[in-house]
């Protein structure tokens, strides 16, 4: 495709889809996410949002309140972390900073492709089922963020392999590191809440029906009902597949950028190069209350540890 404006479903106020690559991102023009939208760009951008997995705006200088009240007009808000907290006063949206977890690669042994991509909090049994992101502190270069689209990943697959990954569930944890502590943004400290969760390996999406691949390298530990060996063999061998570039877009940030994803049909690494450079970097993100996965035989994801991730307001100002 050519990189072609295409104008959203809506008479009243059409908003301009531009694809970023073949399978994944799209910048979206023509919508001020200050304002209350309509409800046709609402249709418009959910639409544009299960097409291509990410949607990035431009120029949008949202307040904290203003970043609250966008989120909320796609769904409920969860609290801005389950594990590590929300920015005082605003318990729904969580800070990602440059330095926001102290140990972040202490005793990480091992640089892998995969390594640091993840779908987020998917340790809780209802993962949210977006997260918006916007950016206000930005460096001058570097600190991109990249996503992979785990559909196209899924229907990339051999067939036997498909059918093979179909069957299989995982589980999924995660546990604040050691001696990790959230910085001055947050409203209270670290806790020591773990978080755990059997997934399907493979999770239908309730609004279209598309199988995905739902294997958060960053959380997803072993397979049930393999041999250790075995489920690392092919564990690994999923995210090498996952994180293959042709699936995935990244994205330059500017101050008043904002991306929007559906987590339940991506994963996403946040940028590691920010820590060469001397630049400050900040951003801030909700997230949407999520439904528990659901694998192509029907079965549904369990807790094994933790909380669901829940509304904002009534577990984070108590
Ligand atoms: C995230 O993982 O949600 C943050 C991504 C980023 O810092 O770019």
């Amino acid at each position: 495709m050519n990189a072609a404006v295409i104008a959203g479903e809506t008479a009243e106020a059409p908003i301009e889809i531009t694809p970023l690559s073949a399978h994944t991102g799209a910048q979206i023009g023509g919508v001020d996410l200050t304002r209350p939208l309509s409800p046709g760009q609402i249709r418009a951008i959910r639409a544009a949002l299960l097409e291509w997995r990410v949607l990035f705006f431009r120029e949008q200088f949202l307040s904290h309140e203003q970043h609250v009240a966008f989120s909320a007009q796609f769904g409920e808000l969860t609290v801005g972390h389950p594990v590590f907290g929300h920015v005082d006063g605003h318990p729904e949206i969580y800070s990602i900073s440059k330095f926001r977890k102290a140990t972040r690669f202490e005793g990480q042994a091992l640089l892998r492709p995969w390594t640091g991509w993840h779908t987020d909090v998917t340790a809780a049994v209802n993962p949210p089922h977006a997260s918006i992101l916007r950016g206000v502190t930005i460096p001058p270069f570097g600190g991109d963020t990249q996503w992979t689209n785990l559909v196209v990943a899924y229907e990339k697959l051999s067939a036997p392999l498909r059918a093979f990954v179909d069957g299989l569930r995982g589980v999924h944890r995660f546990a604040p590191p050691q001696g990790a502590s959230a910085t001055q943004s947050f409203s209270k400290a670290v806790d020591t809440t773990t978080l755990a969760s059997e997934h399907p390996l493979v999770r239908v999406h309730p609004d279209t029906g598309e199988r995905a691949l739902y294997v958060s390298p960053g959380f997803l530990k072993h397979i049930v009902g393999l041999a250790p060996r075995e489920s690392q063999v092919l564990l690994e061998l999923l995210w090498e597949h996952l994180v293959r570039p042709e699936f995935t877009v990244r994205f330059k940030w500017e101050p008043g950028s904002v991306a929007f994803w559906d987590n339940r049909t991506t994963a996403h690494l946040a940028p590691t190069d920010i820590f060469d450079l001397d630049f400050d970097r900040q951003l801030y993100r909700t997230t949407l209350v999520g439904d528990v996965p659901v694998g192509p035989d029907g079965g549904k994801s369990v807790a094994l540890e933790g909380s669901p991730v829940g509304v904002a307001a009534a577990t984070a100002l108590n």
